[in-house]
């Protein structure tokens, strides 16, 4: 076989094996610590002259399979899996900043890391800026030497925002300053970050990547294109006094960022991924590209019935030809923008959570990328820490309701919906 291999072969297939057993499945490594063959052996991996786990802390092999099958479908040049998307979000910056430093970041973000980065990081000195999204002039105007990162999400809920790949990647290039984008919502089958000029991919793999609701987990990707001996950041080039002086830039190769998260913030911080939610988010995996064209489908469909409908107002699905960012999900996500999407119904606020509580077949609870259609209303949960300046900015209004769509028959969601709507 000379081509590469297909999205749906390296969903399955991408990954290390165990060369003695051979299992088809990976296996959950379910243990804390390795076996060292001697003392030379133990002092040999802790001095890393040799390849192998010491620690569950600081990596699993079941862990490993998971990094090498989401970097191998995102295109990456390596990965680290995490304890969550969170966990994912704040490595990729925590990677790179410290007291002083400055991140440029799109308005238009999961609340958990608006709470990251309006309020958790300036305490440690941090400084984020929020642009409008897609803004390349308000990124310009906020890049300085402290500058570290500019962050942004594929797909942004409950707007429906498509990030503009090219004109965002374009500032971020020009002024050498990495680009991180949150790619949950599209996941790599729909959209691919790095191909558009992303340095680095966060998930949550929590979401669809696992897909079934079950298991907590994050992974950052690194595309290995970025020059980390940029004078920008001179800790990747100073020897790292507590890993034997490595000097990332210049001893890891194309991994250089991903290198130094695992060897400094695995290890410090701790948010190890369990072997079993590894194991669970690898299952998920399998199936993801047949998963998200279904999701799509009923999305799509389930978005046109509703904006169709007399108690419906505005549908907010950049799929649906009245989207301002139609033209964009057609240009980075032609296989569609998700299944993620929101829309306010008449009679204000009491009227949404009437509806919400009228839902049999919808799941009523926070979280999204299920393979159940699941319903929740932003401004009493999700968005309700948010001040009311900042939740218009979000496009979270009191009559929003945020659905995620599943895998079930469509008549059936159709069903449902029609009926709670029509209770008003
Ligand atoms: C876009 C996005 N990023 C990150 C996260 C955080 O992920 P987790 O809940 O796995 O910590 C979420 C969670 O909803 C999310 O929607």
């Amino acid at each position: 076989m000379t081509d590469a291999p297909g999205f749906s072969t390296l969903q399955l297939h991408a990954g290390a094996h165990d060369s003695e057993v051979d299992p088809s499945a990976a296996p959950i490594y379910q243990t804390v610590a390795y076996q060292f063959r001697n003392a030379q052996h133990a002092a040999d991996l802790f001095a890393h002259e040799k390849e192998g786990n010491i620690y569950t802390r600081m990596g699993n092999p079941t862990q490993q399979v998971l990094e090498e099958r989401v970097n191998a479908l995102e295109g990456g040049a390596g990965a680290l899996a995490l304890a969550s998307g969170q966990a994912a979000v704040s490595h990729s910056v925590l990677n790179l900043v410290s007291r002083g430093s400055e991140i440029i970041s799109s308005s238009h973000l999961y609340g958990g890391t608006y709470n990251l980065f309006r309020h958790t990081l300036p305490r440690f000195g941090v400084e984020v800026h929020f642009v409008p999204p897609n803004d390349p002039e308000a990124i310009r105007a906020r890049i300085n030497d402290r500058t570290r990162a500019v962050f942004a999400e594929t797909v942004a809920n409950p707007a429906g925002t498509v990030l503009d790949f090219e004109s965002v990647a374009g500032v971020c290039s020009e002024h050498s300053v990495p680009f991180i984008v949150d790619n949950t919502l599209a996941t790599p089958y729909l959209c691919r970050p790095l191909s558009h000029g992303a340095d680095i991919v966060v998930h949550s793999a929590t979401k669809f990547i696992g897909g079934h609701g079950t298991s907590m987990g994050g992974v950052v990707v690194d595309g290995g294109t970025f020059d980390w001996t940029s004078a920008r950041f001179p800790e990747f080039s100073e020897p790292d006094q507590s890993n034997r002086d490595i000097r990332y830039a210049l001893d890891a190769g194309d991994v250089a960022y991903i290198a130094r998260m695992r060897s400094q913030l695995l290890r410090d911080l701790g948010a190890c991924i369990s072997p079993f939610n590894a194991f669970l988010l690898l299952q998920g995996l399998e199936t993801l590209s047949l998963r998200m064209e279904r999701h799509v489908e009923n999305a799509r469909k389930l978005t046109h019935f509703l904006q169709d409908h007399p108690r419906v107002r505005n549908v907010h699905y950049p799929g649906l030809p009245n989207h301002p960012h139609r033209v964009l999900a057609d240009r980075y996500l032609p296989r569609g923008p998700g299944s993620v999407f929101s829309f306010e119904i008449t009679g204000g606020h009491a009227a949404a959570v009437d509806f919400i509580d009228s839902l049999r077949l919808f799941s009523h609870l926070a979280n999204l990328g299920d393979a159940r259609s699941l319903v929740i209303h932003p401004a009493s949960t999700t968005h309700a820490q948010l001040s009311e300046e900042d939740m218009r900015r979000s496009g979270v209004t009191p009559e929003l309701i945020r659905i995620s769509v599943g895998l079930e028959n469509l008549e059936d969601l159709k069903a449902d919906l029609s009926r709670a709507l029509e209770r008003g």
